[in-house]
């Protein structure tokens, strides 16, 4: 059935088939990004403009690397050296970089709502590199094949952990509105004043401690303190003891199932949420996701473009 919508705006509200279309889709890119030549004309003859207003190593460097093995023009555009420190909306903005011609517009934004507002004002293509606190696809997207990769099912016999910022986390949201359609069986854990007050409507578990937390785990994933989306309700004391309350170290990962995976977004805060110790361990999955992160954003590109037509 495959995904025939014009945007990727986020997971939630996705059917279980569109989600897979996606990774089965990045499996073949998979396989052409380890060939000696990672070429394909996908998107040949197409403009894709990386529209960042928020910092970003990872996402944006693999939509970049992602769209120009697909053949297109790749341009990258970031906030700080533009017009928008001249007063100019975000609207009008996308509307000068779809004028340019441009066929998918990958945007990153402060604000939740952003992706979709851009999506509403042009015929372009967005996709929601992350959205303020919202949503954040293409990374849960990822995640969702690093964790089927390593032989773990998309379903209710899956236990992943979800640990740190969930409040402020658009990774967090992304990928338990997919766990939960998908019926995994996710628990959450943070400082209660990193939770979102209506943590409910995830309809997850929430864990007392982190070793209830990582017990019999199949999938840990760790996030980072979001700090950069300034709240003062839910500063923290100090990072030792935020990693001595709820940082991954050795004797806690080892609580979870003898072959489980530790995932984490990126950037890692080594020695506050996570230890060396288990990032840089072969539990860790950590560069897989990097790696797959490609696949899985030629596999949003070559889809988007295809509906276009
Ligand atoms: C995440 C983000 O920006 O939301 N990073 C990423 O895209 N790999 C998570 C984070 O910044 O902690």
């Amino acid at each position: 059935m495959g995904y025939k919508h014009k945007d990727l705006l986020g997971l939630s509200g996705l059917s279980k088939a569109e989600i897979l279309h996606f990774l089965d889709c990045a499996d073949e890119f998979k396989a052409l990004n380890n060939q000696e030549i990672k070429k394909s004309d996908y998107l040949r003859g197409k403009t894709t403009i990386n529209a960042f207003f928020e910092n970003s190593t990872r996402t944006r460097t693999s939509f970049e690397i992602a769209a120009k093995r697909l053949g297109a023009d790749a341009v990258n555009f970031s906030a700080s050296s533009s017009s928008v420190n001249k007063g100019e909306t975000l609207i009008d903005t996308i509307k000068n970089m779809a004028a340019m011609k441009s066929d998918i517009i990958v945007l990153r934004h402060p604000n939740s709502g952003a992706a979709l507002l851009a999506a509403q004002n042009t015929d372009a293509c967005i996709v929601n590199a992350g959205d303020g606190m919202n949503e954040h696809p293409s990374q849960a997207l990822l995640d969702l094949y690093t964790i089927r990769e390593n032989g773990k099912s998309l379903d209710k016999n899956t236990s992943v952990a979800i640990i740190g910022d969930i409040a402020r986390s658009r990774v967090a949201r992304s990928n338990i509105w997919a766990m939960k359609n998908f019926n995994m069986d996710v628990r959450l854990f943070g400082p209660a004043m990193m939770l979102p007050k209506d943590i409910d409507v995830f309809g997850c578990k929430v864990a007392k401690n982190m070793d209830e937390a990582c017990e019999g785990a199949d999938v840990i994933m760790m996030l980072r303190i979001q700090l950069e989306r300034g709240d003062a309700d839910v500063a923290f004391p100090s990072s030792r003891e935020y990693c001595k309350f709820f940082g991954l170290n050795k004797y806690r990962a080892n609580l979870a199932k003898p072959d489980a995976i530790i995932l984490h977004p990126g950037p890692i805060n080594r020695g506050i949420e996570l230890n060396s110790d288990v990032a840089d361990s072969n539990r860790s999955v950590i560069l897989n996701q990097v790696e797959n992160g490609v696949a899985i954003r030629m596999a949003i590109l070559s889809t988007l473009i295809k509906n276009r037509g």
